[in-house]
Parts: C-alpha cells; sequence; structure tokens
C-alpha cells in the first residue's frame, strides 16, 4: 500500500524566504549557468507563441539521440510528465506504481494523484527509475524492464555523470521512457522545459500523451533553452565542466570524511 507523503510541495531551492545561501538539494550544475544556454534564452522573442508542433526543436532533439523525431515528446518540465505519464498509464488501467527506494517526490505524488499504489511488485506497475539516482547519484537496482506494464527512465542526472557508465544497453534503453530535463546541466533550472525519448514503436502511446497536453506545454524560453541544449559549444562547455566537478567532489568527499563523515559512493556530480 503506498507510504505517500501527505506535504507534497515541500521542494529545495529558493521558497518564500527566497533562494538559499548554499543549495546542496537542486542538484543543479554548480558550474552553471552556461553563458551560451543563458545568452540564448535571454535573446529569445517572448512576443510569440512557439510552433504549437515543436518540429524543427523535435528534430534537433532526435537528430542529438540519434532517434526518429516521432519519438521525442516536448514536455512543461520533468515535473509535468511525470504527472502526464502517471496520468496515461492510469487511464490504461494500471493501479500500481513501483519506486526506487529514494526517489524524486513528484514520482509518489502524481501516483498518489491518480490513486496509483505503491507497490513492491512490479508486474503491471508503472516503474520508475533514476539514473545516477537521485540524491545518491547511484546505478539503479531491480530493474523490471518484462514484467512492469512501462519504466520511465529519469535521466536528470545522466549528463552530469562523473562515472561509471549506464545499466542499461542500447536496446534495453529502447524499451523504456527516458526523460530529460537539461536545466540541471545547464545551471538553468528557472527555465521549465524537458523532453522525453518514448519506446521504439509506441507510436500510439506518444499520440496519447500528446493528446493529454495542454497546447505549447513549452514556452519560448524552453525552446531556447532546449534548442542550445543539442549545439557543439553547450555540449563542449558541459563536457568542460565534468572535471571542475569531478575536482570539487573529491575535495567537499575529503572535507567531510575529515570531519568523520561516512560518505556514500555516487556517480553523479
Ligand atoms: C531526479 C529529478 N527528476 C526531475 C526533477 C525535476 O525536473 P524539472 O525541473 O524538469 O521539473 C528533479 C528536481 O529536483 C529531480 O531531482
Amino acid at each position: 500500500m503506498s507510504t505517500i507523503m501527505t506535504n507534497p510541495w515541500i521542494h529545495g531551492g529558493p521558497d518564500s524566504l527566497g533562494a538559499p545561501r548554499f543549495d546542496f538539494s537542486t542538484n543543479t550544475n554548480a558550474c552553471g549557468p552556461c553563458p551560451m544556454a543563458l545568452a540564448a534564452v535571454r535573446a529569445t522573442d517572448a512576443t510569440l507563441y512557439p510552433d504549437p508542433q515543436y518540429t524543427v526543436l523535435r528534430q534537433r532533439l532526435a537528430e542529438f539521440h540519434g532517434v526518429v523525431p516521432a519519438r521525442v515528446l516536448l514536455a512543461g518540465s520533468s515535473s509535468e510528465f511525470i504527472f502526464r505519464i502517471t496520468a496515461w498509464a492510469h487511464q490504461q488501467g494500471v493501479r500500481t506504481v513501483h519506486l526506487p527506494q529514494h526517489h524524486y517526490g513528484d514520482f509518489a505524488r502524481a501516483a498518489q494523484a491518480w490513486g496509483l499504489h505503491r507497490s513492491a511488485d512490479e508486474a503491471g506497475a508503472l516503474s520508475w527509475a533514476c539514473e545516477p539516482s537521485s540524491p545518491l547519484g547511484q546505478a539503479h537496482a531491480g530493474w523490471c524492464l518484462d514484467t512492469a506494464r512501462l519504466t520511465v527512465l529519469d535521466r536528470a542526472y545522466a549528463p552530469l555523470r562523473l562515472s561509471g557508465t549506464s545499466s542499461l544497453s542500447d536496446a534495453q534503453l529502447d524499451q523504456v521512457w527516458q526523460l530529460f530535463t537539461p536545466n540541471k546541466a545547464l545551471g538553468l533550472t528557472g527555465v521549465r522545459a524537458a523532453y522525453v525519448i518514448a519506446p521504439a514503436n509506441s507510436g500510439a502511446a506518444v499520440d496519447a500523451l500528446q493528446l493529454l497536453a495542454p497546447s505549447w506545454p513549452v514556452g519560448a524560453h524552453g525552446v531556447a533553452m532546449l534548442l542550445a541544449w543539442v549545439t557543439p559549444e553547450v555540449q563542449a562547455w558541459l563536457a568542460d565542466c565534468l572535471p571542475v566537478l569531478r575536482d570539487w567532489k573529491a575535495r567537499q568527499i575529503s572535507v567531510l570524511q575529515n570531519l568523520g563523515w561516512t560518505v556514500q559512493p555516487g556517480d553523479a556530480h
């Protein structure tokens, strides 16, 4: 049965008192913001609606991931898509959710909103995975691609991976819904935009998920950020961040260990 939280609105980052001086909870890239992405967002023309089909953006994201554009779905944010795919799963008759022990709270909130019960049995469930995991940055344990009704892999921290590799092969990744939110890696979490690579041969499901979205789920600033995300300049900037983050992480671990803390291993920043 569900052990879902009763106060669902607690997040890290800013609150009614403003931005915290030190934020260890949102896991945004500490080297950010990415100057090129920030400039693109600032330069965007906010007087116009984006293309409602996001044709160019979906094409660019598809090229970036080596998939056909029909597999690319735009979302207002990861959080928005988490609710949308939970709604769709419910529409398909799914009534249980399978969650990692530690997880981003919206997985459980969305399940609660749609009356899905948390179950240790993954058979027929909406199964969530996050790798590198949140908050520990570790490999996901307990994949159930063959038994779950659908698996959604939250890849928020994949671009900020500092060690290790994905547990899933390319063929296995083709079986899951991959959710990407580049605002973390770009240090632009205030820009709300994300995208999904749907499993191969999931055309009907993609259509249904598009039907569940309002018009223009991503605004002009989100489009600018996602278009910037796939450019070689921004990817080169991100690649340059990784050794810096590795160094900062090693220094932080050493400080904590000198204070007598036990630090859990993790592959992310
Ligand atoms: C694992 C994970 N997924 C998704 C999100 C939210 O992403 P978005 O900003 O796209 O809503 C967070 C935010 O903390 C997160 O930690």
